[in-house]
């Protein structure tokens, strides 16, 4: 399968997530493409058998860095995604945003999502619960 993570970190938290699911796609032996959001053209997202979001809460919305490029997204009707998040508080409120816009206004057919809570060092890109990287893999091998 042709997977296509599109991401946007200001930290590094929502990076390191993309790293370890990056990893454990290719383990699966999945061809995978990592786009930084803010350095690509959302008209020109490649052809993938599954895309997977991830982008974290920023003003209780969609993180800036991914945000357009998931407004300005082309006809994506009844593709498949995936979304990753990451949050300082409680509601996972950029995943559930990034949803609603994929699921309601891009026709995309969500497969699963998954969401980390930070907290602590989270400016150094260290927010993250010690056990993600296993949560990660598991959620790979069970959803995608
Ligand atoms: C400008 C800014 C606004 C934020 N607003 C929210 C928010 O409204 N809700 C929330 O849960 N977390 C908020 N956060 C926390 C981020 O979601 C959290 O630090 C996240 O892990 C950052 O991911 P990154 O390291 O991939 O950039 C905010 C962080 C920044 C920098």
């Amino acid at each position: 399968m042709k997977c296509a993570i599109i991401y946007s970190s200001r930290y590094g938290n929502g990076k390191k997530c993309v790293d370890v699911v990056n990893e454990q796609l290719k383990k699966k032996g999945h061809q995978v493409q990592v786009i930084n959001a803010q350095e690509a053209d959302p008209k020109k997202i490649p052809e993938a058998d599954l895309y997977i979001f991830s982008g974290a809460s920023e003003a209780f919305g969609i993180a800036a860095g991914i945000k357009g490029y998931l407004k300005n997204l082309p006809s994506m009707e009844g593709k498949k995604f995936a979304l990753m998040s990451t949050h300082r508080m409680k509601k996972a409120i950029a995943l559930n945003k990034m949803d609603k816009l994929l699921t309601s206004k891009k026709k995309m057919a969500k497969v699963a999502a998954i969401d980390f809570r930070v907290e602590g060092e989270v400016e150094q890109g260290k927010g993250l619960p010690s056990d993600y990287k296993n949560s990660l893999r598991e959620w790979v091998e069970k959803n995608l």
